[in-house]
């Protein structure tokens, strides 16, 4: 399944962005990328893609569109830190919906026919029960998932009314880098605990805080379904294949595997590939943070032609250790 176009990837220079431009251009799609590089880096968009530095709520992007002849779009540029999103609401409201809301009618208004957005399971704030499957109630309980909530109500409507259907795809915990180490996380001040941890094991920190041990799990750490980005970049080029192929179908999607694992179980996967013993320190609750969010996703593995391969913990952590130390050797 291919376009005689191209797809527009939206914060193609970030973290996730950057490896769906990998999935598509390995897997035959060309690519053209958006990014105005407040987080990413120009050196992660693969050289295969073309670049534009815009923001995507600039009219500019019409021509993009039109210029790169865009018949599909993965949107992933947006704010993405969820205590952030609390202490400045407006930013996110700004960044994740009024821009998305933009960029919707660019794409409307030039002939797009197809939209891959970035969801997320903050949009299902405290589950009322594990698995979450895609059915149960949205409350998200800060503004990051609101306004994730909101462009998804749009993309609902504007689909409804244009010849132009959507994929909405709401991630679990990715992480993860590149197997080939073309990319990974390169945040700069991470706040996600894989890459914490890594960063610890390579000597960037002395210690990692483990966030609250008296939760309701098994160990009483947290508990979430980590994605290897590779993973999720496939699901990705998945998505599209099928809003290819059904062009008047719809759909929304967890992205995960299934199954958790807690902090401490993170920490002993980190230690056993490192051969180490990261410090751990025990601190307090984090402000918000739910005891355990697992994604059902038995509908993406039964509607999409996707096939998870990297689910193995200690997987995960090996690509994304082996990236921060690419980073290092880099001077990044
Ligand atoms: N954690 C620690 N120490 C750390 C960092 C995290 O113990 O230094 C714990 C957290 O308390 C949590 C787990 O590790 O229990 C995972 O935390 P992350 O910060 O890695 O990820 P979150 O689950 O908080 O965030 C993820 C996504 C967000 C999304 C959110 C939905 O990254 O984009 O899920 O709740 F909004």
């Amino acid at each position: 399944m291919t376009l005689s176009g191209k797809v527009m990837v939206t914060g193609g220079a970030g973290y996730i962005g950057s490896h769906a431009v990998l999935a598509l251009l390995d897997a035959g799609y060309r690519v053209v990328v958006i990014d105005n590089l407040v987080t990413g880096f120009e050196w992660a968009v693969d050289r295969r893609a073309d670049f534009v530095n815009i923001a995507v709520e600039d009219a500019g992007v019409r021509d993009v569109i039109r210029d790169h002849d865009v018949q599909a779009i993965m949107h992933f540029a947006g704010s993405v830190v969820v205590p952030e999103s609390v202490q400045n609401p407006l930013k996110y409201y700004r960044n994740n919906t009024a821009a998305t809301r933009a960029l919707i009618e660019s794409a409307a208004e030039n002939g797009v026919k197809h939209f891959i957005f970035s969801s997320t399971a903050a949009t299902y704030g405290n589950p009322t029960k594990v698995p979450i499957t895609e059915n149960d109630p949205q409350l998200p309980i800060n503004p990051y998932g609101m306004s994730k909530l909101m462009t998804e109500a749009m993309l609902r409507d504007v689909a409804a009314a244009h010849p132009i259907n959507y994929g909405a795809l709401r991630y679990f915990n990715v992480a993860g880098a590149d197997p080939q180490q073309r990319s990974g996380q390169s945040t700069v001040g991470a706040t996600h605990l894989i890459k914490i941890a890594v960063e610890a094991a390579t000597g960037k920190r002395a210690a990692v805080g483990v966030f609250g041990t008296d939760f309701a799990t098994r160990d009483g750490t947290g508990v979430r379904d980590y994605i290897h980005v590779s993973d999720l970049a496939d699901a990705h080029v998945a998505a599209l294949a099928k809003l290819i192929e059904a062009p008047s179908d719809s759909f929304t999607f967890n992205c995960g595997y299934g199954r958790g694992f807690s902090v401490l179980e993170v920490l002993d996967a980190v230690d056993r590939v490192t051969n180490m013993t990261i410090e751990r320190r025990i601190e307090g609750r984090r402000a918000g943070d739910p005891a355990e969010l697992v994604a059902d996703n038995s509908a993406i593995l039964a509607a999409l032609d996707w096939t998870p391969k990297r689910a193995e913990l200690d997987g995960i952590v090996r690509d994304a250790l082996a990236w921060e130390r690419k980073l290092a050797e880099l001077g990044k």
